[in-house]
Parts: C-alpha cells; sequence; structure tokens
C-alpha cells in the first residue's frame, strides 16, 4: 500500500508513520477524525450490506464474516459462495479492504469470523475439537499450537479477527453452548486461556497486563467473550440471567478474563445474559468500572449480534435508547449488524445531543485505533497469499488429531476385573459399526461449522470414523456397517465385536437449549439392542454429558467420550486400536439425572455417575457399578 501522504503532508500524518509509538498515532490519527468517522469506526456490518461507499464513505470499522453466513446461511453457502476456495476468501476480504483504504484516512477495516475450533466456515479448513474436548486434554501447550495453526488458516483468507475463545466457565449442561466452554472448573478454563497467545503469539516478557497485543501477519485479533458469567445463567438458560453474589462471578466466571488480559487479548465480547437482572450490554459497573478501569483492559469491547437490542426497553423507548445504554456503559464497537445508516445517525444524534458524551465516543475509537496499529493493518492490510496453502494442512490436520486422541475420555473398560475389552483387534475377523453418527463428519464437527448451527452430512473434508476403521484394519478384516443394524442381522453373522457411535445432531446457542438431554435418534435402544448380542465399544459424539441408562452402561463392554472431535476422527481410533493410550479427564460432571441439575465439582448434593476429573488412564479397567 503506498503511503498516500506526500512529504509535504508527512509532518501531518504522524499515525501513517510506523515507526510512531502506537499511543501518539493512535492520537493524531484521532485527533483528524470527524464525529462521522468516529461513528463508523464504531460500527460492524454485514458482508451483505457492506457496499463500497458504506466503508469508503461511512468509514466502517469493521465487517463480520459469520453473520455474512448467518445471512446466507440458508443457502447453505459459508464463504463468499458455496465450496469458496481460500483464495475466494482473501479476494473477497481484500476488495472490501481496498474500499476501506480509499476513505479520507485510509484507516483499514478489521474482518472478523467465529474461528472458535478452527477455521470452521471455509470448506476445508481444519476444524479442531470443540473447547470441551480440548478441557479434556488438559494440555495448554496443545491448546496453544491449535491457537497458533487456526490464526495462521484465518489470515491465509484474508480475516484479521478470530471470536475466539469463549472463556466461559459453564455451569449446567442444559446450556446449548456447554460445548463451548473448556469445563465448569474456573482452573481448567484459565489454563485452556494458553489459546489466546496461539492465537495472538505470545506477548514478550513485561508486556503491560491488559494492553494489546498481537505479533504479526500469522497472527489473528483474538476476542475473549462473553464477559461475563454466559455459562453461569439459571438453568443454563441461553442469554438468561446469572444469580450469583459478585464474589462467586468474580471467582468462578471472571477469573478466566484476567489471564486473557495477561496474554494482551485484543478485544472482549460482552455477553447477551445478565447478572442480577442486569443486562451485560448496559452494566457500567462490570464492562467499564471493572473491566476497563479495575482489570485495566485497553483493547475494546464489542457487542454480540444484535446484542444492544436486546436490551430491556422501558416503554415507549427506541433504539437510541439501547444505543445510549450500551455505549455509556462501556460498549465500544456495535455488532450491528444490518441497519448501520439507522445506527450511524442515532449515534451522532445522541452525541450532538449530549446523552453520549464526545469523551466516551473517543475513548471508544482510541481504542478500536489501537487494536488496529497493533495488528499491523495499516502497514499489511491485505491479505499475505504466501499463507493460502496452510489451510487444511497436513500438518495442521496432525495437530488436530493429536487433539482428538487426547481429548478422549475412556468411562469403561470390561466387565470383569482384570479383563479389559480395550484396545481393538485390528485383525478381527468381522466387525460391525453401527449408530447415527459413525459415518457423519457434519456431527463429528457440531455447531459452527460451515454454517451456524452446523449440520449433518458430508459438510467438508475430514475423516469419518467409519473411514478410519476402514483405514486402521487389516485386509482380512469384514467390516459391516449398518446405521441401524436389525435384530436378525446378529443371526446371519457372527461378528468379534461391535462400535456403535451415538450422539447428538448438531445445534449452536439457544437452539442447544436442552433440558432433557438423552441419546438422541434412539441411540441407547440400539446400544442395548447390539451390546446384549455382540461385545461393543461405545463412542459418544456430543457437546456435553448425557443421560446413561443405567442398564445400558452394564451391557456394553466399554465406553469413550469424543465430545466433538472435528474432521480428524482417525484420532479416535489411534487409541481405540491400542496406538496411542487414553489420557483424557472429564472437564465436566457426568450426572445420573437431569434431575440434579445444575450438578458441579464441590457441590453439597454432589452424586454424580463420573465425577470431574474421571477418566481411566492407559487402558485401565474399572467395573463402574451404577446403583
Ligand atoms: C453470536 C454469538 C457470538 C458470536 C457472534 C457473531 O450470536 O453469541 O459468540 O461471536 O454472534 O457471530
Amino acid at each position: 500500500m503506498s503511503n498516500r501522504c506526500s512529504d509535504f503532508v508527512k509532518a501531518d500524518c504522524i499515525y501513517k508513520n510506523q515507526n510512531e509509538q502506537i499511543e501518539v498515532r493512535v492520537r493524531d490519527l484521532l485527533s483528524k477524525m470527524t464525529l462521522n468517522e468516529k461513528a463508523g469506526q464504531m460500527t460492524q456490518i454485514e458482508r451483505t450490506v457492506a457496499t463500497h461507499s458504506a466503508i469508503k464513505d461511512l468509514s466502517i470499522g469493521i465487517s463480520l464474516l459469520i453473520s455474512l453466513n448467518l445471512l446466507i446461511l440458508s443457502g447453505g453457502g459459508s464463504g463468499p459462495f458455496d465450496k469458496a476456495s481460500p483464495c475466494d476468501w482473501a479476494d473477497m476480504i481484500d476488495a472490501f479492504q481496498n474500499s476501506a483504504l480509499q476513505s479520507r484516512l485510509g484507516i483499514p477495516i478489521i474482518y472478523a469470523t467465529d474461528a472458535v475450533h478452527g477455521h470452521n466456515n471455509v470448506f476445508g479448513a481444519t476444524i479442531f475439537p470443540h473447547n470441551i474436548g480440548l478441557g479434556a486434554t488438559r494440555d495448554a501447550d496443545l491448546v496453544q499450537r491449535i491457537g497458533a495453526a487456526t490464526a495462521l488458516e484465518v489470515r491465509a483468507t484474508g480475516v484479521h479477527c478470530a471470536f475466539a475463545p469463549c472463556v466461559a466457565v459453564a455451569r449446567d449442561p442444559r446450556w446449548g453452548r456447554y460445548y463451548e466452554s473448556f469445563s465448569e472448573d474456573t482452573e481448567i478454563v484459565r489454563n485452556m486461556t494458553s489459546v489466546v497467545a496461539g492465537l495472538q503469539g505470545l506477548p514478550p516478557a513485561g508486556h503491560p497486563n491488559g494492553y494489546p497485543y498481537v505479533a504479526g501477519r500469522n497472527n489473528v485479533i483474538a476476542c475473549a467473550k462473553h464477559f461475563v458469567g454466559d455459562g453461569g445463567t439459571d438453568k443454563g438458560i441461553n442469554e438468561g440471567n446469572a444469580i450469583l453474589s459478585l464474589s462467586d462471578l468474580e471467582k468462578i466466571h471472571m477469573a478466566p478474563y484476567l489471564d486473557c488480559l495477561s496474554q494482551g487479548v485484543s478485544t472482549v465480547m460482552a455477553t447477551y445474559s445478565s447478572w442480577n437482572g442486569s443486562k451485560l450490554h448496559s452494566d457500567y459497573y462490570l464492562l467499564t468500572t471493572t473491566l476497563k478501569e479495575k482489570m485495566g483492559f485497553q483493547g475494546f469491547v464489542i457487542s454480540d449480534w444484535e446484542g444492544i437490542d436486546r436490551l430491556s426497553q422501558p416503554h415507549g423507548s427506541d433504539y437510541r435508547y439501547c444505543i445510549s445504554e450500551s455505549i455509556n456503559a462501556g460498549v465500544d464497537m456495535v455488532m450491528v449488524p444490518f441497519r448501520y445508516e439507522k445506527f450511524l445517525e442515532d449515534l451522532i444524534f445522541l452525541v450532538e445531543s449530549g446523552d453520549i458524551p464526545m469523551s466516551r465516543i473517543d475513548d471508544a475509537v482510541e481504542r478500536i485505533l489501537r487494536v488496529k496499529f497493533i495488528a499491523g493493518l495499516f502497514e499489511h492490510p491485505l491479505t499475505d497469499r504466501s499463507l493460502l496453502d496452510t489451510v487444511g494442512s497436513k500438518i495442521h490436520r496432525e495437530l488436530a488429531r493429536e487433539a482428538v486422541r487426547k481429548s478422549l475420555v475412556l468411562l469403561k473398560n470390561g466387565k470383569h476385573p482384570n479383563k479389559p475389552f480395550l484396545p481393538l483387534d485390528r485383525s478381527a475377523r468381522r466387525i460391525l459399526v453401527a449408530g447415527s453418527h459413525a459415518d457423519d463428519l457434519g456431527y463429528q464437527c457440531g455447531g459452527w461449522t460451515m454454517t451456524w448451527h452446523g449440520s449433518s452430512g458430508n459438510i467438508t473434508t475430514g475423516t469419518t470414523i467409519l473411514d478410519a476403521i476402514k483405514e486402521a484394519v487389516g485386509g482380512e478384516t469384514e467390516i459391516i456397517y449398518q446405521k441401524y443394524p436389525s435384530p436378525d442381522i446378529f443371526a446371519a453373522k457372527d461378528f468379534s465385536f461391535a462400535v456403535v457411535v451415538v450422539g447428538e445432531a448438531a445445534y449452536a446457542e439457544a437452539l442447544g437449549d436442552n433440558s432433557v438431554l438423552e441419546i438422541p435418534f434412539g441411540g441407547s435402544d440400539l446400544i442395548s439392542l447390539v451390546a446384549t448380542r455382540v461385545p461393543t465399544l461405545v463412542i459418544m459424539i456430543s457437546g456435553r454429558p448425557l443421560v446413561l441408562d443405567p442398564g445400558m452402561l452394564e451391557k456394553v463392554d466399554a465406553f469413550v467420550a469424543a465430545w466433538l472431535p472435528g474432521t480428524e476422527g482417525a484420532g479416535i481410533l489411534d487409541v481405540v486400536f491400542g496406538e496411542s493410550e487414553f489420557v483424557g479427564l472429564l472437564p465436566v460432571t457426568w450426572f445420573r439425572r437431569v434431575d440434579q441439575l445444575p450438578l458441579n465439582a464441590g457441590d453439597h448434593s454432589h452424586d454424580p455417575l463420573f465425577p470431574l476429573g474421571f477418566g481411566l488412564k492407559k487402558f485401565g479397567v474399572e467395573n463402574h457399578s451404577i446403583e
């Protein structure tokens, strides 16, 4: 990008001088901006409304990728068009960026997406296990490496910002976003925030706490979300109300943000939910007094999708009320995402009328510009095409396969002490593979994959469990796959053993709220049908623990919780066929019945089926009797 300041005006373009200090550049640029341009920077819009003029003339600050997918979600598309290549993505985003660079001050946009388990909207990208599976690994180094790999794939497509990590401490599996949390345990979540250093790069020793950090062009702007208490709502209701003391809010839900800030996380997303009836999007005490002043956060606070629209409005109030309440509370960037003209008009009215002080606007814009300068977007606004080959690369898929291996939790292995069922025999004569999730990449990946809610089927490139079994066994072994086998198959054939793969359909957010939590698709009955006839390993693909019928569990020979492993299903077979050992530990409590919920470690009435931290190591044997 040529520096548009001629020598004559160069003195007037301090902000374009990359050798200047960040804060000097921020103040210089801010001093040049009009109110309209400042308001534009605080606006996050949909791609479909991101016209050239909107970006250029209104100096729009950030364009949101995933919401675009949400918009074209109905078409099943997940990018510029269905199965677009990384290069197509980069072309699209660079076109938007070039519009921004033609604006009066040439301020680049931030392009953002929900890369929450890999670059999960891009066809062919590596899809890592969702956070609940990573929590089972307890491996901070692994999670940091996953962050770094994700950052490469995201930047390869031109995207600058990932709305990740979700650092919710999920306290109730009825919540539809339970799988986006690393754990019910605050300390485990704190340990897993190493993903921030992976995404953004590791700040140098002495980096000031709370000050944003992005190492370079191979890294992204990260976003710790959703501040604060999203995982602690009553009955796990999505966007609900967390009813708890300030000390419990700080101890359980806020602590992971301390680690994110110490790693220089650049943005924090407000939660839709409330704390003791106060909507976070308009909570000055938590967004400003606590996060910005007490904890020292100097990046920017972004609203959630139409988060300000969901503020409870007094009778007769309107959108201006929402804007005024949220911006004055401490929201710096608003994920509008469609009606940006209305947002800009109202925001400017509120400033000119004195309802929102210019000092609040300047603070918000300073924070946004700070992140843009630190991310190097003024020097390198366009995509580094040399990264394109990293998307879905072999090395990243190997990393994902390692994560799958380490995420598996062995809950049962053998019906009799000292007689383990696993590892399976690769040279078995005949294997039955059954279940709704044995050959379904979409279910394996879960929500936030190719589309917002995710879906069944061959949604991207990867290896299903059935594919992996076929690759793992010897040539003499016969594999019979029947999603829902009928009883008569057992009369016709005798099997060495069966692998039954059951689990949940894909879901996201409120769609996943569920107070029944039974194994869907008749999974429990299928397991009993097979396990009473053939030695059986059950693999469960789910975003959370589900009710396990005591009688069913007694019948199976082995049971593995695989969470939502992503594209590299072979990682599961690496372990069940004995190439690697089981190391995973439950990151959450496995309840017996839903009437026990919420049920977390340390609760007085603690009577779980399997406690937090349970996991048979290696190929340990435990005859787990169910009372
Ligand atoms: C969603 C989610 C948030 C996501 C945002 C943009 O509603 O709450 O996690 O980053 O919108 O897609």
